[in-house]
């Protein structure tokens, strides 16, 4: 007998966002919230109190995917939206290092067919300071910022208390730190070395999962976070991503009374936090 194949990462979670009750007419300004994933791509229109106006749109990430032109990133996202309603402005959180809405890394998009293929040099040079908002904000006609996808879901879960680290446990590894709810610096720690010469994304992206099992990579996911603790000394942790569910909190020692496990419907709602008081400073 054949097993059936697992379920792609991100297809399991539905969003727990509010919509806005029959009756009431959303609050102006309207945001489209677009999440950028390595393996579904996203997007749903909330109101100025965070409540869904429409429900989310989804569809699957397809490689090879150069930023513009055919099969592009960009038409790719205008035929997503195109059944919202229209929005005053738009939010996009994007997998990969964002500096002024340009693009100065994509991993999973800079492959030929997915993260953990060959890499493709004609995508890195197309992905290489693409200026992403610029290029939404000309599709869509609205004014557009875009954030790495950590930063921005973080925007949405963190307090506002202390040195907070977000996590995101998807495709790749997701990381954002907040002090006293401003954002710092993004660093991307996903590239950095974690252990047997391979990377905290190598380590602890739903490929290697898929690969290792749940019990090997909840080992490493533990690993991961006592070294991050060591690294930042954080107050609260949230653990957010498609596969923040499969984390065992026996495992997380005394990590787990700082810790938040956080529904993925956060990426959307980070979307507005965009534009509140420049939260991001983007
Ligand atoms: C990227 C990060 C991103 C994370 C989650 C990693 O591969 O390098 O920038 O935040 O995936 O999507």
């Amino acid at each position: 007998m054949v097993a059936d194949p697992e379920p792609e990462v991100e297809e399991e979670e539905e969003p727990a966002l509010t919509t806005v009750d029959a009756g009431h007419a959303p609050v102006k300004p309207l945001t489209l919230a677009i999440d950028i994933g390595g393996t579904g791509l996203k997007a749903s229109v909330l109101d100025a109190t965070g409540a869904m106006v429409a429900d989310r749109v989804r569809m699957p990430t397809k490689y090879p995917l150069p930023p513009d032109g055919s099969g592009g990133l960009v038409p790719t996202l205008v035929k997503l939206v195109k059944p919202l309603p229209e929005a005053d402005r738009v939010s996009a959180g994007f997998p990969g290092m964002v500096r002024a809405g340009k693009i100065l890394s994509a991993p999973h998009f800079v492959t030929e067919s997915g993260p953990g293929s060959k890499i493709d040099h004609q995508l890195e040079e197309a992905w290489s300071r693409f200026d992403l908002a610029g290029a939404l904000q000309e599709a869509l006609g609205k004014p557009t910022k875009v954030a790495n996808d950590a930063d921005v879901q973080g925007a949405a879960v963190v307090q506002g208390q202390g040195l907070e680290l977000v996590i995101t446990l998807g495709t790749g590894f997701g990381t954002a730190i907040f002090l006293d709810r401003r954002l710092l610096p993004h660093l991307e720690i996903a590239h950095q070395p974690f252990r047997k010469g391979e990377t905290y994304n190598d380590q602890l992206g739903e490929r290697t999962r898929k690969d290792v099992g749940d019990d090997r990579w909840n080992t490493r996911v533990n690993k991961a976070i006592t070294l991050l603790d060591q690294l930042l000394f954080f107050d609260h942790l949230y653990i957010g991503g498609g596969n923040a569910r499969r984390v065992r909190r026996d495992g997380l020692g005394d990590v787990l009374e700082r810790t938040t496990v956080v529904d993925n419907s956060a990426g959307i709602l980070g979307g507005l936090r965009l534009w509140e008081g420049n939260h991001l400073g983007v």
